[in-house]
């Protein structure tokens, strides 16, 4: 699995156990940066991540800024992309087998390293269902992209 990885100032306190479990998890990292503390925007990392599967480059995105909210409302707004922040272990679970989503937003102020751990591989190991009435859904909104 390819993922791309994007952080800001606030969120890269997470790239170390974001590279660490990705690589555990057997995925390749497609680094968006960025890898300092220096206050950076995060709208153009969000949106290099997430232009990445919107591309079909990248498999999934992992984006972190410091709340996971401002990261995920940029990444939705990229075509075919579903962005979900997540703090807790069955949203990160339920997000893969209901919603299918392939961005996973998380907050480096809101979570600490271990939680992130677990969230990580969860969202990285969890199939989507295949569900009927999930992928119905799933339909249902991406065609409001027109
Ligand atoms: C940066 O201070 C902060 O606003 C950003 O990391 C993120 O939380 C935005 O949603």
């Amino acid at each position: 699995m390819r993922v791309a990885i994007a952080f800001d100032h606030a969120g890269v306190i997470l790239r170390p156990v974001v590279i660490e479990t990705v690589a555990a998890c057997g995925g390749e990292i497609m680094d968006c940066g960025t890898d300092s503390t220096e206050r950076v925007d995060y709208v153009p990392y969000a949106f290099a991540a997430a232009d990445a599967v919107s591309s079909g480059q990248a498999d999934r995105a992992i984006i972190c800024c410091g709340t996971g909210l401002g990261s995920c409302i940029a990444a939705s707004k990229v075509r075919g992309v579903r962005a979900v922040t997540v703090s807790d272990t069955y949203s990160a679970r339920m997000s893969r087998l209901h919603n299918d989503a392939n961005c996973l937003c998380l907050g480096g102020r809101v979570v600490g390293s271990e939680l992130a751990r677990d969230i990580l591989t969860l969202w990285l190991e969890t199939p989507f269902s295949d569900e009927e009435r999930h992928r119905r859904r799933i339909i249902e909104v991406m065609a409001r992209e027109g």
